[in-house]
């Protein structure tokens, strides 16, 4: 099996080669054309092998490249091509909300899957995006890596900014052996929102070392308030937890000032990078290739 790190998941990519038994592991030469369009080539032999793609798809360019790579890995006989996308983005748009609109998690998932076998990728914006697929699709989660880099921390409770989460937090708690609860999100727009916990927190918070968990933070507006709001109920130290760390603006900056520490997988590179999904993603592409 060879593994190729895309631009985007370059050191993710050659972590989840050494998961899998030091595959040979490569990086495409990429330049642009005079005219802006992109240029990549893959080296190395792959005639009859398993080739595994490692590229999280947060920009334009990144699907692109994404497209490309798949198409170069085709042409040079890839017997099977594994697709890797730990950050897959357009899922937000991921049903019509208004008419007119595309669905552009299906359009996106079409697009991902033409040249590949299968396709992994790391907690979804929602679950239902894998029935876009028509190839065989996986999702792992991001949560085993955050509970192994927390493992060694103090931890006294887990917690979810908002009922979506409430599933991610369970796990956690079944994974880390400690007690969760959820609190109250309402959206106000794209980077407001207001969090409550009503007149009592289901469990006591003074004197805890609490960690927030979430799928993803973008505006860092979810965890910035839900940290303020517990510890004004009195909690000693809180973390904030995430899978993908998107971190727009000064989000960092801002989420930094109101908590002790931040965790974030390395589905998207960024300062808080503590934990590595490779190992999740290396179990998923050796079990499905042995099929
Ligand atoms: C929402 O349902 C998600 O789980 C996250 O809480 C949300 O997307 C985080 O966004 P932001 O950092 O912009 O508040």
């Amino acid at each position: 099996m060879h593994v190729i790190g895309g631009t985007a998941s370059t050191a993710l990519g050659e972590r989840v080669s050494r998961r899998l038994g030091d595959a040979p592991f490569a990086i495409p030469f990429l330049k642009r054309f005079p005219d802006g369009e992109m240029y990549l080539r893959v080296g190395g032999r792959m005639e009859g092998d398993d080739v595994v793609i490692v590229q999280s798809t947060r920009t334009d360019a990144d699907f692109l490249e994404l497209l490309l790579l798949e198409d170069a890995v085709r042409e040079a006989g890839a017997r099977r091509i594994f697709v890797v996308v730990p950050y897959f983005g357009y899922a937000r748009q991921d049903r019509l909300f208004f008419p007119g609109e595309p669905v552009s998690a299906r359009a996106l998932s079409r697009l991902v899957e033409l040249n590949a076998d299968a396709v992994i990728t790391v907690d979804l914006h929602s679950p239902q995006i894998l029935s876009h697929f028509a190839k065989p699709a996986f999702e792992a989660s991001g949560i085993p890596a955050i509970a192994r880099a927390l493992r060694e921390r103090p931890v006294d409770l887990l917690v979810s900014p908002d009922r979506g989460g409430i599933d991610r937090v369970r796990r956690m708690s079944q994974l880390l052996n400690k007690p969760w609860f959820a609190l109250e999100k309402h959206r106000l727009d794209a980077e407001h929102v207001e969090i409550s916990v009503g007149d009592e927190p289901p469990i006591p918070l003074e004197g805890k070392d609490v960690v927030l968990v979430d799928d993803v933070i973008t505006t860092g507006g979810t965890i910035v308030e839900a940290a303020k709001l517990l510890k004004a109920r009195g909690a000693r130290a809180i973390s904030a937890a995430c899978t993908h760390g998107l971190f727009l603006r000064d989000a960092f900056e801002r989420i930094k000032a109101v908590t002790d520490e931040i965790y974030s997988t390395d589905t998207l590179g960024n300062p808080a990078e503590k934990a590595s999904v490779a190992p999740d993603i290396a179990d998923i592409l050796r079990r499905h290739a042995a099929t």
